[in-house]
């Protein structure tokens, strides 16, 4: 038995075809995704996934609560493990240019058992973003309908009980009501994109395209013109004295890293579009690396310019950039540029974690770990279908039921031991596939490799401390569907492992 749950993928050297030659045992009339993507598509689907609800919401969060103004030294620890991680994922991607992202990998290298666990964290990142990301973006809709209601002398806002979740975690993680009947534009966001998914890769990457313009525009302008009024003094203390674990001092900065980490996922839900890449082997290290790139300067601007430009203290709100704006009335008019920003940035996270969930679970139908309607794919759209409607009403229900704070740790938790996961998986490749082509080769991989997991790892372990619970839970359901469904329908059973 055991030799089954760690039977290891064979690595189909094959997929190191050109996007436009058949794969073997695929008959030309069988419908297949379809390899569009360039590496500009990449970038931007990279950027469209990871400026979200990490920066426009959680930031404020992080610094009042836990760093102050040493927020900055937070971005750049998240940032360490994201680079190392993007590195490995960037080898991984471009050698097995497939769907799957991390669940492959470590079907590659590290066997079904351990491949079961990541896709099912996979699914617990994208998915669960998804949901957290849409209630995000249901307190900014509101926030516009109600900047609207305030221009033209109509109230808009939706009342609470159609805006806000209506169930949430006590301290002892029991679910409790709220009073609320359901978070109405968090479930229509979700619905819309899902369809949006569904008829079809190109008309998604066109959307998520526009949406990466506008809220990298409007992070530029936040950037330039709050920069004037940056005040120095509000960076003093930079580090503020300990008032309790995890709250200012060291330990501090660290919580906080945990936190601003979601800020960054995504980067990774560009390798499962590797499927649908014109030349995966060029393109996706430039897609994964690109899009973080991008993004970490950004963030590091950004988190400079709002605790200089605000006292810290004050940041602890669900729209921190807008309450900084708020104490200059002459940026009135960037404070409604900035919600409507990121209405739309919170948008193409939600677009572009859906993709990821549908093609993580389109991957482990088609290996038979889920059903294998799930890996059908549209005739006319070319689209993994089923496993996009499956992933959009899923996270419809999750979104429509329960409030960001609970789900964002969930996603980062997740994120974290997939990336450790990565980390790990490559270097172990090197070795066990040394012959394997590699288009793209992690520098000094052993000291990627384990100060990448190391990181991560140390980052899990501060959040699953306070949410263990919930991750226990999650895992025993995992398993247990795994036993019931995955272990007897494994194809990998057929060849006889
Ligand atoms: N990085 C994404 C966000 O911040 C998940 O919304």
């Amino acid at each position: 038995m055991l030799k089954k749950l760690f039977a290891t993928h064979p690595i189909d050297v094959s997929l190191h075809v050109d996007s436009s030659k058949l794969l073997p045992g695929k008959s030309a009339s069988e419908p297949r995704l379809r390899r569009v993507l360039t590496a500009r598509h990449l970038v931007t689907l990279g950027i469209g996934a990871v400026i979200g609800a990490g920066i426009f919401v959680i930031t404020g969060q992080a610094a009042a609560e836990h760093a102050g103004p040493a927020l900055i030294i937070s971005f750049i620890i998240a940032g360490i493990a994201c680079a190392m991680s993007g590195l490995c994922y960037a080898e991984f991607a471009a050698m097995i240019p497939v769907s799957g992202s991390a669940y492959a990998y470590s079907y590659a290298t590290l066997g079904e058992i351990v491949a079961w666990f990541i896709g099912w964290n996979l699914v617990l990142e994208y998915l669960f973003a998804v949901a957290s990301v849409a209630a995000g973006w249901s307190g900014y809709f509101n926030e516009c309908l109600s900047i609207i209601g305030h221009w033209t002398g109509i109230g808009l806002a939706l009342p609470s009980y159609l805006s806000t979740a209506p169930l949430m975690f006590d301290d002892a993680h029991r679910i409790v009501t709220t009073g609320a009947l359901i978070n109405l534009p968090a479930v229509a966001i979700v619905a819309a994109l899902t369809m949006l998914c569904y008829v079809g890769i190109t008309q998604s990457t066109f959307v998520n395209s526009l949406i990466v313009t506008i809220k990298v525009l409007v992070i530029a302008l936040f950037i330039i013109f709050a920069f004037r009024y940056i005040d120095p003094a509000n960076w003093h203390p930079f580090i503020p004295k300990e008032e309790g674990p995890g709250h200012f001092g060291t330990s501090g900065i660290f919580r906080a890293a945990v936190l601003v980490f979601f800020s960054y996922i995504g980067f990774d839900a560009v390798s499962t579009a590797a499927g649908e890449a014109k030349n995966p082997q060029r393109d996706m290290p430039i897609g994964i690396l690109g899009s973080l790139a991008v993004c970490t300067v950004l963030y590091i601007a950004m988190a400079l310019t709002l605790t200089g430009i605000a006292p810290y203290r004050l940041l602890d709100t669900p729209q921190p950039v807008a309450t900084a704006l708020e104490l200059y009335p002459q940026l009135t008019w960037l404070k409604a540029i900035v919600s409507f920003g990121a209405l739309a940035g919170l948008s193409s996270v939600i677009l572009v974690m859906l993709l990821g969930t549908s093609r993580i679970f389109f991957s482990m139908a088609k290996d038979g770990l889920l059903p294998s309607g799930m890996s059908r794919i549209h005739g006319k759209h070319r689209t993994p279908h089923v496993a996009t409607m499956v992933a959009g009403v899923a996270a419809l229900v999750i979104a429509g039921l329960f409030p960001v704070s609970v789900l964002g740790e969930l996603v980062s938790m997740g994120t974290l031991l997939a990336f450790t996961t990565v980390c790990i998986g490559v270097l172990i490749l090197r070795y066990t596939r040394p012959e394997l082509p590699r288009s793209f080769r992690v520098p000094g991989i052993w000291i990627v490799s384990t100060l990448g997991s190391a990181i991560c790892l140390y980052l899990f372990w501060q959040s699953f401390r306070a949410n263990w619970p919930l991750m226990l839970g999650w895992t025993g359901a995992g398993m247990f569907i795994y036993f019931l469904y995955g272990y007897t329908h494994s194809k990998l059973r057929s060849l006889d492992v």
